[in-house]
């Protein structure tokens, strides 16, 4: 936790944290103006203790200087190369620094966040939202909740601007990040669209929850496919938010939403099959990406729709060659039922489409494939639009998440042909870029002239390994801030 204060706490917060760099002749230096702090580094730099590399942090207790006690120097290597992403990391080791050093109350010194970025208001909102992504942890269900650092600050109006909106940003991501940590039977697609409910509460979203009678009624016969096999019963939640005036055409999001993935009759093995509770990160991803946008205030219209619902196996549950028909009247042969969500995805698609939004974004923990491919650094995204291609990639480097485009041909598409119905939920030849072949599928039910990009997270939904420093395993959030920031850029 960060708060922005007028005045530090220095009564009861004794520990300082201060910015160190490398200038361009390699001299350590520190923007604090605190003398005694200024002379302290001029001697670790000669003791050799304290390089101002990126992510080195040095701890010196017992400094006692006026009213600090503890003085913490984090490392932003070579001042002129510093990245808004380089510098996210660094307040994520400066964070993990505190915690297992267990120092609950800190403050970061003023002086020395001056000037790390032109726009003082970017240094506001990278501080606030890599502390807030820093701190969380999935605590919920622990009798005894571990306790975390929290920080205080001061800053400029501009400063204070950026703050807010960094805050906004993380607060929605760490809320996807809860949904996505909780277990399964604590988040059925009935809790998980209450979630939703409460959460858009005061701002400007307008929120529809379909039942399973709407999801019939409106012929999302692919998604009532998969819901079969589950005692749960599914439900599609519907966000809206007009920022723009009427004649702006909307951006639609979309997001799969499986409460839990065992894989269906064509069921998973055991061995970390836990792990598919995540499966409705793309869901919870596109939700919070619209609470953050709400709650933004951004000039754009937009809509998301986010399918809920278990993959399981019951007596009821489809098996392996049952044909279920589409909302727009494909009919698709289900030869393995474990690839049920491009199934939920495909409906929703078609629902956004005759909405003729200004393009379509889903998120979804879709393949195996894509995590064999890129791993837990980059998501790989699908589109055959250069124009979307390139705002993605803007944006995404804007806030410092990784994306790698992917191809998706004709020839993907082909293999997803069915023999005894219009398309087969798996590729011929099967094992042979199944992810490109799962975004083959999904283009089946968008027409050419919307501008559509899915992004496969399966890799990066969830334990992203250690090196982003300011996300810790569990849930990722992973491309909220990506999402945002194209819609806050976005020009029809
Ligand atoms: N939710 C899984 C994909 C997944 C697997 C995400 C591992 C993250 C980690 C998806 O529903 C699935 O089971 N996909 C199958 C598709 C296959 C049967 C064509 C897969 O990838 O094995
Ligand atoms: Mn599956
Ligand atoms: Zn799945």
């Amino acid at each position: 936790m960060i708060e922005l204060v007028a005045k530090i706490d220095t009564k009861h917060i004794k520990t300082m944290i201060a910015f160190t760099y490398l200038d361009s002749k390699g001299k350590i230096k520190t923007n604090s103006k605190n003398a005694v702090a200024i002379r302290t580094l001029g001697e670790l730099e000669k003791a050799k203790s304290h390089a101002a590399t990126k992510n080195d942090i040095f701890v010196i207790r017992e400094w006692n200087e006026g009213n600090v006690n503890t003085l913490i120097f984090a490392g932003l290597g070579k001042g002129k190369e510093l990245t808004q992403e380089d510098f996210r990391r660094v307040i994520g080791a400066a964070y993990r620094r505190l915690e297992s050093e267990k120092i609950m109350q800190s403050f970061i010194c003023k002086d020395s966040l001056q000037k790390l970025f032109s726009k003082e208001e970017v240094t506001g909102s990278i501080t606030a939202e890599a502390v807030e992504l820093a701190g969380y942890l999935f605590n919920d269900l622990k009798s005894k909740p571990k306790e975390l650092p929290s920080l205080q600050v001061m800053g400029s109006k501009t400063f204070a601007a950026g703050f807010k909106q960094g805050q906004i940003i993380a607060d929605a991501a760490n809320f996807a990040r809860n949904l996505g940590d909780m277990p399964a039977n604590l988040l059925t697609p009935t809790v998980f669209a209450k979630r939703a409910q409460e959460k858009a509460k005061g701002t400007k979203l307008k929120v529809q929850i379909w039942d399973e009678t709407r999801i019939k009624k409106e012929n999302f016969g692919l998604m009532l496919g998969v819901a079969q096999g589950s005692d749960q019963p599914p439900r599609v939640i519907h966000l809206e938010y007009n920022g723009a005036g009427k004649s702006q055409k909307p951006i639609a999001y979309i997001g799969k939403g499986l409460t839990f993935d065992c894989g269906g009759v064509s069921i998973k093995p055991s061995g970390g099959m836990e792990e598919m509770k995540y499966d409705m990160c793309g869901g919870a991803n596109v939700l919070a990406t619209m609470i953050a946008i709400a709650k933004l205030g951004l000039k754009v219209n937009c809509f998301a729709m986010v399918g809920c619902t278990e993959n399981m196996v019951n007596g009821s549950a489809t098996k392996p060659g049952d044909v279920h028909t589409a909302r727009n009247g494909k009919t698709v042969e289900v030869s393995n039922t474990d690839a049920e969500g491009r199934l939920v995805l495909a409906d929703l698609l078609c629902y956004a489409s005759e909405k003729k939004p200004a393009a379509i974004i889903d998120a979804a923990t879709l393949t195996g494939a894509m995590v064999v491919a890129l791993g837990d650094l980059h998501t790989g995204f699908y589109t055959s639009n250069d124009k979307l291609a390139k705002k993605v990639n803007d944006a995404a480097g804007d806030c410092g998440e990784l994306v790698w485009r992917m191809p998706v041909l004709q020839e993907h598409m082909s293999d997803m042909k069915g023999t005894y119905s219009d398309l087969n939920n798996m590729g011929t030849p099967s094992r042979k870029a199944g992810s490109a072949q799962a975004a083959g599928f999904l283009k089946e039910f968008v027409p050419e002239e919307i501008p559509y990009a899915h992004f496969d997270i399966a890799g990066t939904a969830w334990s992203v390994g250690n090196r982003l420093n300011y996300i810790r395993g569990g849930a990722s959030g992973c491309m909220v801030r990506t999402f945002v920031e194209i819609a806050k850029k976005w020009k029809a």
